[in-house]
C-alpha cells in the first residue's frame, strides 16, 4: 500500500520535474521521510548508568551482572588512591599496604592500634625508621597505576600525620620511579595528635609518562628510630568543574560531550553482601573523614568519596535527568546460589523504608526538614531535581518477595511522602506487581544477533501507558549461546565496530519508540585497563590516557525532538537496514539514522516530504577505506589506537531539493540530517 503511494509519488516527480533520473538509484531501498510526528522524544532517551565496580579475582561473572564504572579508582581521578585511607583493609596484612611502598628501609604496616584521623577512618600507616640510617627515608604511593605529571596543572593534596617522637619537617613530592622531582613541598608542624597538612603541587615541567609517584620523606639522620603515623591522603589533579573529589576533566568531558539525557546511579553496587555492607547514603555524605568506605558487591574497599552528593552534583554538571537507585531489601552473597540472598522479610523492612524516605528527603526536602537542613549545611541548599526512582536492580532474581512486598513497601511509602516521584521496577516485564508498575528497568548484554532480532520488538509494544528503560544493554559477545563467556568463547575484550552497529540497529529501535521507551545506556561506562571485572566498556583509560569506543559514538547527539514516520516503517523485510527519523523543532532539523548491519555497502533513494535546503550533511562511523583495517568489521578502538574507527563527516549539495540517493557503508551507522522548513508538530 505504502509502495505504491511512494510509486505514484516518484511517477509524478519524474514526469513533472526535470529529474536528473540517475537521481535514483536502481533496484535500491525507496525510503520516504514524512512530516507525520508519530510522538516526541522523551530528553530522557539516551545517557548512562554508573556504578562503583571492579575485579574480584575468582568471582563468578554471572549473567547480568551489570557493571560500570571504578569511580574511586577510576572516574574520581585522585593521583594518590587506590586505599589513600586504608578503608577495607585488615591492619597488619600485607594486603593492606596496596599501592604503598617504602622508601630506603622505612618500615610500613597499617595500625588500628592507634587512634586513627576519625571514628569513621580507624586504620592509620605506621612508619617505623631504623635506627641506622642515612639520608632521606619514607614512603610512596604509586597512584591508580601511575600518575600523570602535567605541567601547568594545580595539583590539591592533604595528609594527616602523627608522631609521639618527631616534630620536623616532612617533604611530600610528585617524583617519577627513577628519582626525578617535579614538584615538591615542605609540611611543618606535625605533633603528637592528629593534623591535617594541606599542599600544592604545580609542576613546571610534565613528566614523560606516568611511571611517577607521590612521595613522603624524611630525614633519616632526624628521624633515626622513630616511628610516625599518617592516615587519609588526598591528591587532586584539576577537576572538572573545580569540583572538590571531582572528576577527572578529560573524563568527564567525554560524558558531557554526548549530552546525556539520563544518568542512573545505584546497581548492583548497592547491595552489599550483607544488609549491613549495603551502600550506606548518610555514610557517603560530608568529610571524607566522616566517610567509612565498604567492602563494594565488586570485592573492593570503596573509599565513597565518590559518594551522595558527588553523584548528585555530577548529574547536574552533565545535565542529564537522575534515576535514583535505592536499596530495595536484598544482599547478594553468593552470585551463583539465589537461594542464599539474605532478603528482608516483611515485618523487618520499614527501618529500611525510612532509611530510604531520609535519602529522598536529604536530596528533595527544604531546609525546613531534617535532612535538607543536613544538606544545607553541606554547602547545598537548593534541593536536587528528583522524580525517577528505581526500586532496587534486577530484581527478577528476587521476584517472588518484590512481588509479594518490597516493591509495594517501598512505593506507597515513597509516594505517601513524596507523590511527585515516579518508580522503576526492575523485575521482569512479565511479573505482576501491586500497585502495577508503569515504568520497568530492562537489561540485556548479548549478541549482534540479539540486537539485531530484537530491533522491532517495540514496534508492535501495546501502547498501554508501561514505559521501559534499557538500563544497561551491551554487545558483549559473538557468542549467540553465551554472551558472558570468556575471551575464547566470543567475549568481547572491547566494542568492535560489528557489535556496535548492532547495538546502533536495536538503538534506531529505542528511538522509533520512544514513546514506550523513554531511557537507555549502554553499561558499563568506564574500565581502568589496569584492573577490571568486565569487558567490553564503553570507554578504557589509563592514567593519562582514553579510548572512545564505537559504541561512545552513538545517537544522544543529533537529538531529534519528535519521531517522524517514514515509509516504509523498517521491519526484517528491509534489513539489513535499520533505521529512524526524527525532526528537532529548535534547530527545524531532520535526521535520519540508519545502522547497516551487512557486509555489502547498500544504496537508498532517499525522499523527503518537504522541502530541503538543497544540502545534506551526514556523519557515518565504519571502517575507513584505504586502510589496513577497511572492511575488517570485528575490530576496535584500543588506547594504542584510540582512533581507528571514528565519525567521519560528509556534506553534499543535492540537486534536487526532496530526493537524493545515499551510500550506507557495509556494517556501519549513517546520521543524516537535513535542514527542513519548520514542520507542524
Ligand atoms: C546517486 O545520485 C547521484 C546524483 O546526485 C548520481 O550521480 C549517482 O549516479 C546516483 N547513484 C546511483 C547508485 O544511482
Ligand atoms: C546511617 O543510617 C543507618 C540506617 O539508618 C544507620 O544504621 C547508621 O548508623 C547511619 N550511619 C551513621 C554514620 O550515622
Ligand atoms: C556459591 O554458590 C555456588 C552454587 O551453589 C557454590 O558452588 C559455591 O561454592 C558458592 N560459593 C560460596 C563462596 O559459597
Ligand atoms: C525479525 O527476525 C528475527 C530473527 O531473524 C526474529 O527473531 C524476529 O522476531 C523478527 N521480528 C519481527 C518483527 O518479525
Ligand atoms: C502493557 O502491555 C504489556 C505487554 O502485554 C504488559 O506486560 C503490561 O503489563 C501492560 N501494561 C499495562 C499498564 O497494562
Ligand atoms: C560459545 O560458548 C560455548 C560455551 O557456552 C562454547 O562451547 C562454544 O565453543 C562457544 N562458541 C564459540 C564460537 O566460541
Ligand atoms: C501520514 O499521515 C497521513 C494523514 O494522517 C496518513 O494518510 C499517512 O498514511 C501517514 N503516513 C505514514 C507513513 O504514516
Ligand atoms: C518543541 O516541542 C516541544 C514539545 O512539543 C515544545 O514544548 C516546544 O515549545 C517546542 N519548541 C519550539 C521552538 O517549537
Ligand atoms: C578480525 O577478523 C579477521 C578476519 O576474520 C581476523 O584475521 C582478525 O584476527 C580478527 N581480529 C580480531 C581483533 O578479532
Amino acid at each position: 500500500m505504502r509502495r505504491s503511494n511512494l510509486g505514484k509519488f516518484l511517477l509524478l516527480c519524474c514526469i513533472f520535474s526535470p529529474v536528473a533520473p540517475e537521481i535514483v538509484a536502481p533496484n535500491a531501498l525507496e525510503l520516504r521521510i514524512t512530516t507525520n510526528v508519530t510522538h516526541e522524544i522523551p530528553s530522557t532517551l539516551f545517557g548512562y548508568m554508573w556504578e562503583d565496580i571492579n575485579h574480584r579475582s575468582g568471582f563468578n561473572i554471572g549473567k547480568t551482572r551489570p557493571s560500570l564504572l571504578l569511580t574511586v579508582k577510576t572516574t574520581a581521578p585522585m593521583a594518590v588512591s587506590t586505599n589513600r585511607a586504608f578503608q577495607g583493609v585488615i591492619p597488619g596484612t600485607q594486603n593492606a599496604l596496596y599501592a604503598w611502598q617504602s622508601y630506603n628501609g622505612a618500615r610500613l604496616s597499617v595500625t588500628s592500634k592507634t587512634e586513627g584521623v576519625s571514628d569513621a577512618l580507624p586504620n592509620s600507616l605506621e612508619v617505623k625508621i631504623p635506627k641506622a640510617v642515612s639520608g632521606p627515608i619514607g614512603f610512596e604511593n604509586t597512584g591508580y597505576w601511575g600518575i600523570k605529571v602535567q605541567e601547568g596543572w594545580a595539583y590539591k593534596g592533604s595528609l594527616y600525620a602523627k608522631s609521639d617522637s618527631y616534630n620536623g619537617p616532612i617533604t611530600v613530592s610528585l617524583k617519577s620511579a627513577r628519582g626525578t622531582t617535579f614538584a615538591s613541598q615542605t609540611l611543618q608542624g606535625i605533633s603528637n595528635s592528629w593534623k591535617k597538612f594541606t599542599f600544592e603541587f604545580e609542576p613546571k615541567v610534565s613528566a614523560p609518562n606516568d611511571n611517577n609517584v607521590f612521595s613522603v620523606v624524611l630525614d633519616g639522620k632526624a628521624t633515626a628510630g622513630k616511628t610516625l603515623h599518617f592516615g587519609m591522603f588526598s591528591l587532586f589533579p584539576p577537576t572538572f568543574k573545580g569540583r572538590e573529589n571531582g572528576m577527572r576533566i578529560d573524563l568527564a568531558q567525554l560524558f558531557v560531550d554526548t549530552d546525556p539525557g539520563v544518568f542512573r546511579f545505584g546497581g548492583n553496587n548497592v547491595e552489599g553482601s550483607s544488609w549491613d555492607g549495603r551502600w550506606k547514603w548518610n555514610e557517603t555524605i560530608g568529610r571524607l573523614e566522616d566517610r567509612p568506605g565498604r567492602i563494594g558487591d565488586w570485592n573492593y574497599p570503596n573509599t565513597d568519596g565518590v559518594g551522595l552528593m558527588e553523584y548528585l552534583n555530577w548529574a547536574e554538571d552533565i545535565g542529564a535527568e537522575l534515576i535514583l537507585g535505592i536499596w530495595a531489601g536484598i544482599s547478594i552473597q553468593n552470585y551463583s546460589d539465589f537461594a542464599t540472598w539474605p532478603v528482608v522479610p516483611e515485618a523487618d523492612l520499614q527501618p529500611y523504608v525510612d532509611d530510604v524516605l531520609n535519602e529522598i528527603e536529604f536530596i528533595v526536602g527544604d531546609t525546613s526538614t531534617q535532612w535538607g537542613s543536613v544538606r544545607a549545611s553541606l554547602g547545598r541548599e537548593e534541593p536536587y531535581a528528583l522524580r525517577l526512582i528505581e526500586i532496587g536492580n534486577e530484581d527478577n532474581f528476587q521476584a517472588d518477595s518484590y512481588a509479594a512486598y518490597r516493591w509495594q513497601a517501598f512505593v506507597d511509602a515513597i509516594s505517601a511522602k513524596f507523590p511527585q516521584m515516579e518508580f522503576i521496577a526492575t523485575t521482569l516485564p512479565s511479573t505482576a506487581l501491586n500497585p502495577p508498575y508503569k515504568r520497568i528497568d530492562f537489561h540485556q548484554y548479548n549478541s549482534p544477533s540479539w540486537f539485531k532480532a530484537n530491533a522491532f520488538f517495540f514496534d508492535s509494544y501495546p501502547r498501554n501507558q508501561t514505559k521501559w528503560f534499557i538500563g544497561e544493554y551491551a554487545v558483549t559477545s559473538t557468542n549467540d549461546s553465551n554472551a558472558l563467556g570468556t575471551l575464547d568463547q566470543g567475549r568481547l575484550q572491547y566494542p568492535t565496530l560489528l557489535g556496535s552497529v548492532a547495538e546502533a540497529a536495536f538503538m534506531t529501535g529505542l528511538e522509533r519508540n520512544s514513546d514506550v521507551v523513554f531511557a537507555a545506556a549502554y553499561a558499563p561506562s568506564f574500565q581502568n585497563i589496569h584492573e577490571f571485572q568486565w569487558t567490553p566498556d564503553i570507554v578504557t583509560f589509563d592514567a593519562s590516557r582514553l579510548a572512545r569506543s564505537t559504541s561512545y559514538y552513538m545517537f544522544s547527539v543529533n537529538k531529534g525532538t519528535h519521531s517522524l514516520a517514514t515509509s516504509p516503517t523498517p521491519s526484517n523485510d528491509t534489513a539489513p537496514l535499520f533505521w529512524s527519523a526524527s525532526y528537532n523543532n529548535e534547530s527545524d532539523v531532520v535526521f535520519l539514522k540508519v545502522a547497516n548491519t551487512g557486509e555489502q555497502d547498500l544504496v537508498a533513494n532517499i525522499f523527503l516530504d518537504f522541502p530541503s535546503t538543497g544540502h545534506i550533511h551526514a556523519v557515518t562511523l565504519a571502517t575507513p577505506p584505504l586502510t589496513a583495517v577497511f572492511g575488517q568489521f570485528n575490530t576496535s578502538n584500543t588506547l594504542e589506537e584510540p582512533d581507528l574507527i571514528i565519525p567521519v563527516p560528509f556534506s553534499a549539495a543535492i540537486p534536487i531539493l526532496d530526493k537524493f540517493n545515499y551510500t550506507f557503508p557495509a556494517t556501519s551507522v549513517t546520521v543524516l540530517t537535513v535542514q527542513s522548513p519548520k514542520l507542524v508538530v
